[in-house]
This record gives structure tokens, C-alpha cells and sequence, in this order.
């Protein structure tokens, strides 16, 4: 990520340490070892941390202090990590943040079981950092799960669906990434104890941040360096995931290129020896441009959002966060 040419790099990161701090501690001591030693693995990752930086600086941008909120936020990272685990079994992968996935280092049941602790785990995180209004956050974030499994959900229906449309693909994304993104906002302003105005606004951000997240995701798959991003390249073609690439060149396709296409369709899925194949054609139908001006349009959707929030370092940290993920390779 370019995250090292602005002055707001150093709070990303000085922040984001004072989370690891808490990951880091939180399973110190815990037995059984067959249990935490997966959970730390997968903490232990080099994950970019987004999510609970998305927590502080949402209650920052109402008004609130990051200090208070290193729980909530670490909670969120621990529920990302839960999705993370379970998706890579769903997917097939057997790389995340340049390591083996979980369910490779270790085995699938222990991943299953890791995922669920974890789910657990940031619970207890969480409800540490949420005295006053508990319930409203609880609900937050319960919800917040609940969209994740449906999205994840549609994203499996939609690997075996002959047909599906860029507005279906979009509900699935909003559900599977765009919806955490949103409610790690919502949560950072409940906490801080922020209006219903404000809600929206942060809202609307972590939603459009998240649609351009995910699309870009997509994006990586096929054009990402494999070291940087650290998961293997085309993935997801080999899974015969329906994505934004894959979908838009459906739409775009001559006569002639729609037999590559369907191949994928028809078969769930390609060889690995073929990827080069469909990148070519992405390339020659404008594919990758139309992906990277789809994540401008939500970044700037995400930019827009914030403009009225009253404390206006929490919201320049916001409008540089959307910006520097544009850039992101990891
Ligand atoms: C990966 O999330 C899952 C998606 C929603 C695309 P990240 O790209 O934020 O993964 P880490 O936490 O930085 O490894
Ligand atoms: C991410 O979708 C969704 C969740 C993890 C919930 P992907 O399946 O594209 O994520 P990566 O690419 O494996 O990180
Ligand atoms: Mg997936
Ligand atoms: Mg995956
Ligand atoms: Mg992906």
C-alpha cells in the first residue's frame, strides 16, 4: 500500500500498532495450544489492519478519542480474520498474507474450529470497550456478521449460476466486504456516541469504501504481484468466481471472445495454465481500466460522505485512507 508518502501514514501505522498490542496479548496463557496456536497464527498474519482502523477513525471524525476504542477495534480485526479463515476453505486457497492458509498449515477441522473461537474471541473484545451502550453495538455488530454469511453465501450460489448480472454481483459484495467496512464506521461512531446524522455519513463511507475495496480485490487477483499481495494470483478464475472482471467482460465480449468465457462457466472454473489467456483478454476488451474507474466512482463516493463530520483530522485521515487504497497492491 502506499501508505508511506503522507504525513497520515505515521497515525495509520502508530495506530494500528496500539491494536497488534492487544492481538498480540489476547491469547497469551490460553490452552488448549491445539486451539490458540492456530487462533495466534492467523492474528500473526501481516494483514493491513483496515478494518479497525476504520473503527478509530470513525468515532475520531465525531469527536471521540482513538485511546478508547483499541478493544472495538481489535474485535473487528478478529472477526476479519474469522471470515478470512473460513473463506480460504471455501475458496480452495492455500495462501494468505504470503503463508499457508490455515486450514493447510494446519488441517480443515482445526481452521473450522479456530474460525469459530475467533467469532467468539471478538466478542469478548469488544464488549469491553462497550459499556454505555451495549446493546446498540452488540446489535451492530451481530449484524454486521450476519451480512458477511449471506454474501458469502451468494458468492458460492453464484461459482455454479449459469447467469448472473453486475447489479447481483454488487449486492454480493456490498454483503461479503462493503457491509463489514460499514459497520466497523458504525461502530466507531457509536461508541463515540455520535447522531443519527453522523451515522449515515459514516455509513455511506465505509459502504462505498468497501464496494471499491472489494472490487479492487478482484482486480489484484488477476494484476496483483503475487509477493506483495500474498495470495495467489487467479484464484479466482480458477474457482470460477463470479467477479467484477469476469462479469464486465461478459458484458463486453465479442461474439468471438465468448467461448473463453463460457469455457469458465461450463467447466466451474479454469486451469491455472490458462489464466494468461483471460488476462489477455480483460487487457484487450478494457476490462482492467473499467475495474480501476468503478473503484474511483465508489472512492469518491466514499469522499463525498464524509464532508460534514465535525472533527476534521478524523476526516482527513478518512479522505486519505480512500485514497491511498486506490494505489494499494496488497
Ligand atoms: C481480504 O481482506 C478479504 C477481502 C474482503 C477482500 P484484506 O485485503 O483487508 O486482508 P488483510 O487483512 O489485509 O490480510
Ligand atoms: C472476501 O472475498 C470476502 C470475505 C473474506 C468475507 P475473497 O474470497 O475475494 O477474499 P480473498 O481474495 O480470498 O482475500
Ligand atoms: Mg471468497
Ligand atoms: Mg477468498
Ligand atoms: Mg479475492
Amino acid at each position: 500500500m502506499k501508505f508511506d508518502d503522507h504525513k497520515y501514514s505515521g497515525v495509520y501505522k502508530s495506530q494500528i500498532q496500539k491494536v497488534d498490542v492487544i492481538l498480540n496479548s489476547l491469547l497469551k496463557n490460553r490452552k488448549p495450544k491445539s486451539l490458540y496456536e492456530p487462533c495466534s497464527y492467523i492474528l500473526e498474519g501481516k494483514g493491513k489492519r483496515l478494518r479497525p482502523f476504520l473503527v478509530l477513525v470513525s468515532a475520531k471524525s465525531v469527536g471521540g478519542s482513538f485511546a478508547k476504542y483499541y478493544n472495538a477495534a481489535a474485535a473487528v480485526e478478529i472477526l476479519h480474520n474469522f471470515t478470512l479463515v473460513h473463506d480460504d476453505i471455501m475458496d480452495n486457497s492455500d495462501k494468505r498474507r504470503g503463508r499457508l492458509t490455515l486450514h493447510k498449515k494446519y488441517d480443515v477441522n482445526t481452521a473450522i474450529l479456530a474460525g469459530d473461537n475467533l467469532i467468539a474471541l471478538a466478542y469478548e473484545c469488544l464488549l469491553k470497550d462497550s459499556k454505555k451502550n451495549v446493546s446498540q453495538v452488540v446489535s451492530t455488530f451481530t449484524h454486521g456478521i450476519i451480512e458477511v454469511c449471506e454474501g458469502q453465501s451468494l458468492d458460492k450460489d453464484f461459482e455454479v449460476r449459469d447467469k448472473v448480472s453486475l447489479a447481483e454481483y454488487k449486492v454480493m459484495i456490498y454483503k461479503k466486504t462493503a457491509a463489514l467496512a460499514e459497520m466497523c464506521c458504525i461502530l466507531g461512531g457509536q461508541l463515540a456516541g455520535c447522531t443519527k446524522k453522523e451515522i449515515n455519513a459514516l455509513s455511506s463511507y465505509g459502504k462505498n469504501l468497501g464496494m471499491a475495496f472489494q472490487i479492487q480485490d478482484d482486480l489484484l487477483d488477476i494484476i496483483g504481484d503475487e509477493q506483495e499481495f500474498g495470495k495467489k494470483i487467479g484464484s479466482d478464475l480458477i474457482e470460477g468466481k463470479k467477479t467484477y472482471l469476469f462479469l464486465r467482460a461478459l458484458q463486453k465480449a465479442k461474439s468471438t471472445d465468448m467461448g473463453i468465457l463460457q469455457k469458465m462457466v461450463k467447466q466451474k472454473g479454469i486451469e491455472r495454465s490458462e489464466i494468461e489467456n483471460y488476462k489477455n483478454l480483460y487487457i484487450r476488451l478494457g476490462i482492467l481500466k473499467d475495474a480501476k474507474k468503478e473503484i474511483e466512482h465508489y472512492t469518491k463516493l466514499a469522499i463525498k460522505s464524509v464532508t460534514s463530520l465535525r472533527n476534521k483530522e478524523g476526516q482527513q485521515l478518512m479522505i486519505w485512507l480512500a485514497n491511498a487504497l486506490i494505489n494499494r497492491n496488497k
